[in-house]
């Protein structure tokens, strides 16, 4: 194929391995690092556009002591992923929708971003050349790790004059140490993930480091992980510090609106989709005109039979679900067993019949190419 051979040619004088497999212990993969045998790289400088990238052997980067991303943190990354099909061939799931949210990400924080085309072609490459390492069927899939940093050198509070992309890819299977058994999240009201006009709502580095002592906390005490409020009235869902949040109750999904501080995730969207598919019908209220009309809920001649719900959902509302699960490109969709708010735990059904289960595997089959791709979501390579 095309990118076989121009993965040739980039991937000289390096040899490339014909092996089916890299020697791994496929079932007993985590969501730990495996560094695999190619990264690809391309640099832009300030005002100019992304040149020709580089496939080059997976290893250490050269940065200055003054790189933008290592003293101001401008950078942000992306998670996507690719899984091996029972014919052979390779399966990425919504690559278009990585790139574009990384170039809405970039204009947010003053960065060149590389065009979706680029994109694209770059995840292609990289996976390509990474094959042997994207797990057998059924064993997980290749975890695609694209950045984007403000690589130059500065010292005053500036973007940087120069600028890294960079994707790496490691063999993934479950985010949880739980595997597919159901989470236990714990509210968190004294850490705030992002905060209004803040930028919660992209991908950028520096929304993760600051909830590393919140999560470090609740792990400590047993939980699975962060559930996190609104910063401004404590009242509000937000999202886990890893993943998007939708709670059922009845025949209704709901999941937080995206605001500007709620990361926009591909799975989210995607579940959204499916669910919309399945004949629910979708419906979205926008957080401030909840806001301002503290019955966040909706009225109760707006809910249809089947709804999923992007709207402003208020803590309290956990008492009364029935089911809650997370969605991400790490943890898929993640059934939760139990949510601890203010010492008290409420217990939500993940059986065999809940609707998670329902929407995971329609996900899972269409990323991996079990079911029938209707909404021309995969690229094939
Ligand atoms: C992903 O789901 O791809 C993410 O980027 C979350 C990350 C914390 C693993």
């Amino acid at each position: 194929s095309q990118a076989a051979s121009s993965l040739q040619q980039a991937c000289e004088p390096f040899p490339y391995s014909e092996d089916e497999y890299a020697y791994v212990d496929w079932d007993n993969l985590g969501f730990g690092l495996m560094p695999t045998d190619y990264m690809y790289v391309m640099k832009c400088s300030e005002n100019d556009r992304y040149k020709e990238g580089k496939i080059s052997r997976y290893g250490n980067i050269e940065l200055s002591p003054s790189a933008g991303v290592l003293n101001y943190g401008q950078g942000l990354f992306e998670g996507l992923k690719a899984y091996r099909k029972e014919s052979g061939g390779l399966l990425l799931f919504r690559p278009d929708q990585n790139a574009m949210r990384m170039k809405f990400g970039a204009e947010r924080m003053c960065m060149p971003a590389p065009s979706v085309d680029q994109f694209i072609d770059a995840v292609k490459q990289i996976t390509v050349a990474n094959k042997r390492w994207v797990p057998p069927p059924g064993k997980g899939s290749l975890y695609i790790r694209p950045l984007l940093m403000g690589s130059g050198p500065i010292l005053g509070l500036a973007p940087a004059p120069e600028y890294m992309f960079l994707i790496y890819a490691s063999p993934v299977r479950n985010y949880f140490k739980e595997g597919s058994a159901p989470l236990n999240l714990y509210v968190d009201d004294e850490y705030d993930r992002a905060s209004r006009g803040g930028a919660g709502g992209v991908k950028t580095i520096t929304n993760y480091a600051p909830v590393l002592k919140a999560i470090m906390s609740a792990k400590g005490r047993g939980f699975s992980d962060v559930l996190y409020l609104d910063s401004m009235n404590k009242k509000y869902l937000e999202e886990v510090s890893s993943c998007n949040i939708f709670l059922v109750k009845d025949k209704v999904i709901s999941t937080p609106a995206t605001n500007g501080t709620i990361l926009s995730g591909v799975t989210r969207k995607s579940i959204i989709e499916i669910a919309r598919d399945l004949g629910y019908q979708v419906l979205k209220i926008s957080h401030l005109s909840c806001s301002s009309d503290h019955r966040a809920f909706p009225k109760a001649e707006m809910r249809m039979w089947q709804q999923v719900e992007e709207r402003a959902i208020p803590v309290e509302e956990l008492m009364y679900a029935d089911e809650v699960f997370c969605t991400g490109t790490a943890v898929v969709v993640a059934p939760v067993g139990s949510i601890t708010y203010k010492d008290k735990k409420v217990e939500f059904r993940t059986d065999a019949e809940a609707l998670s289960r329902k929407l995971y595997n329609t996900l899972v089959g269409i990323q991996m190419g079990v079911i029938e791709d209707k909404f021309g979501w995969t690229v094939e390579i």
